[in-house]
């Protein structure tokens, strides 16, 4: 993109912004380099669209005819024919080296108020390990299980890239190896006032926002990932976000589902359980595959339906958990034209026209974004969507406490982990809801799934009397340890 004076301002003329020039004569050299760096990454003709379309223009909401709920493959039972065929095609390619994994981790994370990037929050209770340790212990052992390498693909955006590149080294990127991690940066689109005018936070800078996770889509072709996977020949990129600490990172079933089905874009899904749930739904809408985000509920009632049993009708929960085919993503990107986009009215802080900084009390303005679901309508072969259990797969840490917290995210795994200790013939005290009373972590390098956890223990009785950790040696330790 352009960083060049004489063509930013022509572009900002053309399309109505040249106000970001201001403050130009007032700014030093790096304020100015600031200023023409941001204004380098915007794509003048598409926000003038969007302004158009959607602040100028107010549209009526997408209206369908038909809204039905979309066939899922029901929960695995290991035992069922399609679900072992499945099993033995994921861990072949697993072992064929055809699977990648692509992280989401350019989010701003503003709700759980934590000052970092959010990988790097302490989600263990007992060891405070973080969320991208724990994610790196689950490759290590799944490169150790298939004798393979995951290249993993991590984007970030420019507000928490430098942080979590750094947060990555200073751990020695958790045992793994450096060549094998890539990090890429989404790009940032401007916010716009209600005319549809860009907005300063400072005199050299434009107030801005990543291009939400469905940036990823260009990101991945314009930062070279798609490229650097197919010399690697992956094919397959299994899609997760940084918050969801359970999530079963390149889980063979769903790569098997995947494989089999000659799936583009497959999507796990979970049982939702009350109307309200945060949580997008998926669904058919007019015959093509979509996922309404739980903001947009009152916009399609019928989504709210229960049936006579109280049960919710349109029931498939979006835990964002995808995989894409490496075709697909460069498909997608080649009509990115045609992505949505959605906005959200928000508060955004500006300098006025004397530089002084104002804090509006209500929204004032529009951030736009593109979720990687989207591309789900752009599918050549019918998407695989396959359900889920929650524990185990989706622990959402969107704020300390409450729905979808930390608190609950750590009750959830410590439950979870306490029917690996059953299986493994060890009893784990309980309350009178049958909760464990402990707190309990295993490390993912020790086992993946309860059946290596039991083959691991060796009907070694563990000790429960007190909270439990056990490292990825097999080790039980009081306290942090890093493996
Ligand atoms: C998201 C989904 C929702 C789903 C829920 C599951 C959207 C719009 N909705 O909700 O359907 O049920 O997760 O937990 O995503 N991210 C980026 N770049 C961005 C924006 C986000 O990388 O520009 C990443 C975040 O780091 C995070 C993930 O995307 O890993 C999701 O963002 P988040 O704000 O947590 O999404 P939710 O609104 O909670």
């Amino acid at each position: 993109m352009a960083e060049n004076e004489q063509e930013l301002r022509a572009a900002a003329r053309e399309f109505g912004q040249e106000h970001v020039f201001h403050f130009w004569d007032s700014l030093d050299e790096a304020g100015r380099a600031s200023l023409l760096h941001d204004l380098g990454q915007v794509d003048f003709k598409l926000m003038a669209r969007l302004a158009k379309e959607w602040i100028l223009n107010k549209p009526e909401p997408e209206h369908f005819k038909e809204i039905s709920p979309v066939p899922v493959i029901p929960k695995t039972d290991p035992s069922r024919p399609d679900a072992q065929e499945a099993w033995e095609a994921g861990e072949a390619a697993l072992r064929a080296g055809r699977v990648g994994l692509f992280l989401v981790a350019g989010g701003q994370g503003t709700r759980l108020g934590f000052d970092g990037p959010k990988g790097s929050y302490p989600i263990g209770g007992i060891t405070g390990k973080t969320l991208f340790e724990y994610h790196a212990d689950k490759v290590v052992a799944l490169q150790r299980t298939y004798g393979c390498v995951l290249p993993w693909y991590i984007m970030v955006s420019e507000a928490n890239g430098p942080a979590t590149e750094a947060f990555f080294r200073d751990n020695d990127c958790f045992g793994l190896n450096a060549k094998d991690i890539a990090f890429l940066t989404q790009r940032m689109v401007p916010c716009m006032d209600e005319n549809g005018k860009f907005l300063l936070e400072r005199s050299d800078h434009l107030a801005m926002n990543p291009n939400g996770h469905g940036g990823c889509l260009t990101a991945m072709v314009e930062c070279g990932v798609l490229d650097d996977a197919r010399s690697r020949g992956v094919d397959f990129l299994s899609y997760f976000q940084v918050d969801n600490w359970a999530v079963k990172v390149a889980d063979p079933y769903f790569i098997g589902y995947h494989v089999l089905r000659g799936s583009s874009m497959s999507s796990k899904n979970h049982r939702k359980h009350f109307p309200r749930e945060a949580v997008g739904v998926h669904c058919l809408c007019d015959g093509e595959y979509r996922v309404i985000e739980y903001s947009e509920l009152d916009i399609y009632p019928q989504l709210l339906e229960t049936d006579s049993e109280g049960k919710v009708v349109y029931y498939a929960g979006n835990p964002a958990i995808h995989i894409l085919s490496v075709d697909f993503v460069q498909q997608v990107y080649e009509k990115f034209d045609e992505f949505p986009w959605h906005l959200a009215h928000k508060k955004i802080a500006y300098i006025d026209d004397s530089g002084a900084l104002v804090l509006p009390e209500k929204p004032n303005g529009y951030k736009f974004e593109t979720f990687v679901f989207d591309a789900l309508r752009f599918a050549t072969h019918p998407p695989v969507a396959l359900e889920i259990d929650p524990p185990g797969e989706y622990t959402p840490t969107k704020q300390f406490d409450g729905e979808n917290s930390v608190v609950e995210a750590r009750a959830s795994m410590s439950r979870y982990w306490s029917h690996w200790l059953d299986a493994a013939g060890t009893t784990v005290p309980r309350d009178s809801a049958g909760n464990p009373t402990i707190a309990i972590e295993i490390s993912p390098r020790f086992a993946l799934t309860q059946e290596q956890f039991v083959t691991k223990s060796k009907a070694k009785p563990w000790p429960v009397t007190q909270d439990l950790y056990i490292d990825g040696s097999g080790v039980v330790r009081a306290s942090i340890n890093r493996n």
